[in-house]
C-alpha cells in the first residue's frame, strides 16, 4: 500500500496527535455553526482548525437543505458541459471557491463528473456528459479554478453512480476495458488537475461498495494515479469499519446518523439560529418518510452514527486495521489543510473570516450569465431566431414566472437574485405578452421526497387555473409564440419518462397551430422527447440556466449572443437508448448490468446504425462557418495537433465549436471499437467574415483503447480524424498512421 509523503509541518503534527484525536479528524461531526454540509472538527490543542465543506456542485450551498444561505445560483453542470469551454469551467470553479470562502467553507462538493449513461438519471443536470472526454476537460476546469482559490475540489462520485432509481444499494455490474475507457477517465483527469479530494458513490461496483472498494479507490486512485489527497464518502453511505478502512476511505460523512442531520437548524444570515428554517426539522421527518431508502438502503453504520469513531478504534486495537493506515488518513486530511493555507498562522484559534472570498459580486453574476447563455443549444432554427426587435413576442409557459434556478437535492443554491423568463423578456423586448396555458409543473426537491416542515404541500397556486384557449388567444395575436417547457427533476430519484410533464406537449402543439411563429425553449436537466419538433419553427435547449434565466435565454433569443451550445448528449426517443433492458437499467435483483459497454451515447447511435434526434455535438449558430482543410502536425505516440482553416462567412460575429473524432481501425478479430470518439475541441469566437486557423490537441489517450494485459494500447494501423460541427457533422477529414 502506498501511503503519501508528508512535509515536514504535517508529519510532526502526526506524530504529536493522540490516538483519539486522530479518530476526531477521521470523521465528521454536527458543525457548531451550522453552515457546512460537513464538518470536521479542530484539535485546538496543535492550532489545527476546523474545516469545513459544502455542496456543490453549481454553487455554494452554505446553511441548509432548503433554504440555504444564498450565493451564485451557476447553470447547471450540463449546461457548463454544453459551452464546450475548459477555460469557463475554471473561471466558474475559481468563482464558486470564492463565494465559499467568503461563507467560511473551505472544501466544495463538486464537481460531479459521473458519465451520463442512463438519460433518466434524476442528477443529469448536475453531471457533465455523456462523454468521457469531455466531462474529462470541463471537470479539470471546474477543479482547477477551486483548487486556485485555495479551496478543496471534491469530485464526486467515484464511480459508475450512473442512477438514482436503488443508488444506495445497486451494484454497477461493468468489466474493466469500460470503466476504464468512460467511467473513470473524468476521475483520473480530476486527480491530475490537482483535486485535493474525491468523493465516494453510494453505489456498489460488481458487488462491493465504492466505499470499501480496495481495488478501485487504494489501488487505482490512490497506487495507480497517485492521488495523495484524501478519500471522503458520500454522505451516510459507510457500512463496514473494516472494509472502509482497509479500502482506502480517509474522511467518514457526515458522522452521525441520518436522523441527527435532519434535526439541523441553521443560522440565517444575521448569523442568528431563528429556529425558522424551512428544513427545519426539530419535529423530525413524519414516520412514514423513508429517509434509509434514500440515504443508507438500511444498512446498519449510518443508524450507529458512522462505522468510523469508536468502531475504527476497537478495529485498530484488534489489529483488523493498522494504525498506519489511521496515520494515512490523517495525513492525507492535514495535507490539503495545509495546501489551502489553513495551518498557516493561529491554526484553530484564528477567527476564520481571515481567508478572503467574494459573494454575489457583479463579476461572479456576469459569469452566471455567460454560462447561461454559452451553453444554450440551440437545437432548431427555420429562420425564425434571432427575434427582431419589431416583434409583437407572446411568452407562453406554465412556469414563466420563475427561474429555472436548478433542479431538487444537495445542489440546491439558493440565489441572492434571480430573473425569470417574464423579468428578462419584458426587459429586453418591453411590451410582450404572457399566458400560462396549463397548470404550473411543480420543481422537484427533497422536501417532495420526505416532506418536512410547514412547507410540506409545497406552494399553493391561488390564481386562476391556466386554459390552453388563453395561450392560443394570446399567440395567435402575436407576431412570435416562445413557449417555455420544462422537466422536473431531483436527487434520489429518477425521471420516470424523457416526456414533458404534465399537459405541456399539448400545448406546445396547439400554441403551434394557433400561432405565426413558434419558438419553444426547454428547460431540462438532460434529454427530453420532442415529438412536436417539426411543428414549431426553432427549439432552443436551455437546461437549467441557474439565477440568470430570463437575462440569458432573452440575450439568446435575441441573438445579443450567439448560442454557442452544443449537445454533451445525444436526444432520442427513450426506447432508442441502450439502456431499455431492465436488467441493464434499473437493474435486476440489485444488480445493475453495464452490458452496452463501450456503446454508452453516440457510441450507441453510431454502432447501432440508429439516426438520433439531435446528435452529440449537434448545436446550430446565428453565423455560418466554412471549414477549410484539416492538416496534422504528427507529433510523436502522446500528442498529436491538427489545424484547420475556419472562416465566418455570415455578415455578423458566431461562436463555433470545433469537434475532432477519431475512427479507430476496424482490427481484424480485435476488440470491438466505438466507430468513433471525442477527442479534442475547441470554442471559438469570429467576427463577421474572419478567418482563423483553429488549433486542437488531440487528448491525451485519445487514439488508445484500454486493453487488460496491456494498459493503454494504441493498434497500428489508420486512425481518421473526422473535423467538423458535430458527431453527425463532419466537414473535413484525415488520416494518421500509427
Ligand atoms: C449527495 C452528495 C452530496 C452529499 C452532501 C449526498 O446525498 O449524493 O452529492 O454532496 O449528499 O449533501
Amino acid at each position: 500500500m502506498a501511503t503519501t509523503d508528508p512535509t515536514d509541518q504535517v508529519a510532526t503534527l502526526c506524530e504529536q496527535l493522540t490516538r483519539e484525536e486522530k479518530l476526531r479528524l477521521v470523521q465528521g461531526a454536527p458543525d457548531p455553526e451550522g453552515t457546512a454540509t460537513g464538518y470536521v472538527p479542530g484539535i485546538e490543542r496543535l492550532e489545527i482548525p476546523p474545516f469545513r465543506l459544502v455542496d456543490g456542485p453549481m454553487g455554494v450551498r452554505a446553511g441548509g437543505f432548503e433554504e440555504g444561505l444564498s450565493a451564485t445560483a451557476f447553470p447547471a453542470s450540463i449546461a457548463l458541459a454544453a459551452t464546450f469551454d475548459p477555460d469557463l469551467a475554471r473561471r466558474q470553479g475559481a468563482a464558486m471557491g470564492r463565494e465559499a470562502k467568503a461563507r467560511g467553507q473551505d472544501a466544495v462538493l463538486g464537481p460531479g463528473v459521473n458519465l451520463i449513461r442512463v438519460p433518466h438519471c434524476g442528477r443529469n443536470f448536475e453531471y457533465f456528459s455523456e462523454d468521457p472526454a469531455l466531462a474529462s476537460a470541463l471537470g479539470a476546469g471546474v477543479v482547477e479554478g477551486l483548487q486556485d482559490e485555495d479551496v478543496v475540489a471534491t469530485p464526486k462520485h467515484y464511480v459508475a453512480n450512473s442512477q438514482e432509481t436503488d443508488r444506495v444499494t445497486v451494484s454497477a455490474e461493468v468489466d474493466e476495458r469500460t470503466l476504464r475507457e468512460l467511467y473513470l477517465p473524468a476521475f483520473r483527469a480530476a486527480v491530475e488537475a490537482g483535486a485535493g479530494s474525491v468523493m465516494t458513490a453510494y453505489n456498489r461496483i460488481n458487488g462491493t461498495y465504492a466505499n470499501d472498494h480496495r481495488y478501485l479507490v487504494q489501488e487505482v486512485l490512490k497506487d495507480e494515479w497517485g492521488f495523495d489527497g484524501y478519500v471522503v464518502s458520500d454522505w451516510f453511505a459507510t457500512k463496514d469499519t473494516v472494509g472502509a478502512a482497509t479500502g482506502g476511505l480517509d474522511l467518514e460523512m457526515p458522522g452521525g446518523s441520518v436522523a441527527d442531520a435532519f434535526s439541523f437548524d441553521a443560522p440565517d444570515d444575521d448569523g442568528e439560529e431563528d429556529g425558522d428554517h424551512s428544513a427545519d426539522a426539530s419535529a423530525g421527518p413524519p414516520e412514514d418518510v423513508d429517509l434509509e431508502s434514500i440515504f443508507t438502503g438500511g444498512m446498519p453504520g449510518p443508524e450507529q452514527g458512522g462505522v468510523f469513531g469508536d468502531s475504527l478504534a476497537e478495529a485498530i486495537e484488534s489489529g483488523d486495521v493498522s494504525p498506519e493506515r489511521l496515520d494515512d488518513m490523517v495525513v492525507r486530511i492535514l495535507g490539503q489543510l495545509e495546501r489551502i493555507g489553513l495551518l498557516e498562522g493561529e491554526g484553530a484559534t484564528t477567527e476564520r473570516d481571515d481567508r478572503e472570498g467574494e459573494l454575489d459580486t457583479p463579476e461572479h453574476r456576469d459569469l452566471a450569465e455567460q454560462v447561461a447563455t454559452r451553453g444554450t443549444v440551440l437545437l432548431k432554427n427555420d429562420g425564425v431566431l434571432p427575434l427582431s426587435d419589431d416583434d409583437r413576442v407572446a411568452l407562453i409557459g406554465p412556469n414563466v414566472d420563475e427561474a429555472t434556478v436548478g433542479g431538487g437535492g444537495s445542489s440546491a443554491v439558493t440565489p441572492f437574485r434571480e430573473v425569470s423568463p417574464v423579468e428578462g423578456l419584458r426587459d429586453r423586448a418591453g411590451e410582450i405578452s404572457v399566458a400560462r396555458g396549463v397548470p404550473e409543473i411543480e420543481s422537484m426537491s427533497f422536501e417532495d421526497l420526505f416532506p418536512f416542515g410547514d412547507d410540506a404541500d409545497g406552494d399553493q397556486d391561488d390564481g386562476p387555473e391556466p386554459t390552453v384557449e388563453e395561450a392560443v388567444s394570446t399567440a395567435a395575436e402575436a407576431d412570435v409564440a416562445v413557449v417555455f417547457v420544462r422537466d422536473a427533476t431531483t436527487e434520489a430519484r429518477d425521471r420516470e419518462s424523457l416526456r414533458l410533464p404534465g399537459e405541456q406537449e399539448a400545448l406546445v402543439d396547439a400554441v403551434a397551430d394557433a400561432a405565426d411563429r413558434t419558438v419553444v425553449v426547454v428547460n431540462s436537466s438532460g434529454p427530453v422527447e420532442l415529438p412536436w419538433r417539426e411543428d414549431v419553427d426553432a427549439i432552443v435547449e436551455a437546461w437549467y440556466p441557474g439565477q440568470a434565466d430570463g437575462d440569458a435565454t432573452a440575450a439568446v433569443l435575441y441573438g445579443d449572443v450567439d448560442p454557442a451550445g452544443r449537445l454533451p448528449v445525444t436526444f432520442a426517443p427513450e426506447d432508442e437508448y441502450p439502456i431499455t433492458d431492465e436488467r441493464r437499467y434499473p437493474g435486476v435483483d440489485d444488480e445493475a448490468h453495464y452490458e452496452e459497454g463501450l456503446f454508452v451515447g453516440y457510441r450507441h447511435f453510431d454502432d447501432a446504425g440508429v439516426e438520433p434526434t439531435y446528435p452529440f455535438g449537434h448545436g446550430d449558430s446565428y453565423a455560418e462557418f466554412e471549414y477549410g482543410d484539416v492538416e496534422v502536425e504528427d507529433g510523436d505516440d502522446t500528442e498529436t495537433t491538427i489545424r484547420v482553416p475556419l472562416e465566418n462567412v455570415a455578415d455578423r460575429s458566431g461562436r463555433e465549436v470545433v469537434q475532432v473524432y477519431v475512427r479507430p481501425p476496424k482490427l481484424k478479430d480485435g476488440p470491438e471499437r466505438p466507430v468513433r470518439e471525442l477527442a479534442g475541441f475547441a470554442a471559438v469566437d469570429l467576427e463577421a467574415g474572419e478567418t482563423r486557423t483553429v488549433e486542437i490537441t488531440l487528448a491525451d489517450r485519445a487514439l488508445a483503447r484500454y486493453d487488460e494485459d496491456d494498459g493503454w494500447t494504441v493498434d497500428p494501423g489508420e486512425y481518421v480524424l473526422e473535423v467538423g460541427r458535430s458527431s453527425r457533422d463532419v466537414r473535413s477529414t484525415t488520416a494518421l498512421e500509427r
